[in-house]
């Protein structure tokens, strides 16, 4: 069944003016242009010198401002908070926070005082701490990871990415916009994917904290219209992911081999990402289209060594 199909009580996007920050960004290129094939109106906020196909009105600026925030939401309902540096070594730890937490709380707020009524904010599996984190021999809690995975964070880009959380939630708790965040995992082209896959088949150790998962960048464009679309109440945050890995081995062989200590709450079938996709289904009707093409192999003792 259709993804769209799934989430019968939809408010649909033709005609309604929809803000996308970091519009020029991989994820937010693909939404704005889905977003307008879609029907909507695209206000692109994106820093100076930078272009965003497919929107209708583009705002240069910067997302930590309250001026150039407000000049972007004119006419606008809904809202798309991509805009962010996206790695703990994307700048020093202080513009790497600051930037985002200040970002994400200027972008909401704003919003919310405006009267927008939904917001779908760029969230990350990092929020729970260990991808990032300072110690790679962490293990989580339990698999799979779910939207309750208790967070062990240890720097600062997973840490932003964990108060943006409290941030979405107060904004609603305040103002009643409803916000979803998308806890993405690591999102790419299929042809990136693809690479990841053979490094990570040739040593899945450091996909592990990730249950080796990936969502083509086209899935993560789908997520968000859904999002926009779902009527999904409050300020919700869960993970999403394509629902098999990106290494060719059985998923219980490799936790069994690299993990065997940490509980595992369900058995995986085959390749079965070791995520709770659960809530983006049941709340944003989410279903990843895009999936990577791979035998099923043993796994071979030299993947471990
Ligand atoms: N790509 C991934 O694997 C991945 C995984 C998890 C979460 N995310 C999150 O998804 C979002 C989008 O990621 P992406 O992969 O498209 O990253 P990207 O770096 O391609 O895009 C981010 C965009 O934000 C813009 N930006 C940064 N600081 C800004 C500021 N102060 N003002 C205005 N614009 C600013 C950048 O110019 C860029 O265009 C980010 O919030 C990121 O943390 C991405």
């Amino acid at each position: 069944m259709a993804n769209r199909d799934l989430n019968a009580a939809t408010t649909g996007l033709d005609g309604k003016r929809v803000m996308v920050t970091g519009a020029a960004g991989r994820i937010g290129s693909a939404t704005t242009l889905r977003l307008a094939e879609a029907g909507a109106q695209v206000t692109a906020l994106c820093q100076p010198g930078q272009d965003a196909p497919g929107a209708d009105r583009v705002v240069h600026g910067d997302t930590r401002s309250p001026d150039d925030v407000a000049a972007a939401l004119d006419d606008v309902e809904y809202v798309v908070h991509l805009a962010a540096l996206i790695h703990r070594d994307a700048g020093s730890a202080y513009d790497v926070y600051t930037t985002n937490v200040v970002s994400t709380f200027n972008v909401l707020e704003r919003a919310a005082r405006r009267g927008v009524r939904r917001a779908v904010v760029a969230g990350s599996i990092n929020r729970y701490g260990l991808p990032q984190g300072i110690d790679p021999d962490a293990r989580p809690a339990y698999f799979p990871l779910d939207t309750d995975i208790p967070p062990d964070v240890s720097d600062w880009y997973s840490l932003s990415k964990l108060n943006d959380e409290n941030t979405s939630r107060m904004v609603w708790r305040r103002w009643g916009m409803d916000v979803v965040t998308l806890r993405f995992p690591h999102v790419n082209s299929m042809a990136a994917i693809e690479e990841l896959s053979v490094r990570l088949t040739d040593d899945p150790r450091p996909g592990l904290t990730e249950g080796w998962s990936y969502l083509d960048v086209r899935d993560a464009a789908l997520a968000i219209e859904l999002a926009l679309e779902s009527t999904a109440a409050g300020a919700n945050a869960f993970y999403l992911a394509a629902p098999l890995t990106s290494i060719p081995y059985r998923t219980e062989d490799v936790l069994d081999a690299l993990a065997p200590e940490v509980p595992r709450r369900k058995r995986f079938v085959e390749r079965e990402v070791p995520i709770d996709l659960g809530d983006a289904q049941r709340l944003i009707g989410f279903h990843a289209e895009h999936v990577l093409q791979l035998e099923t192999r043993e796994l071979p003792p030299q993947a471990l060594r």
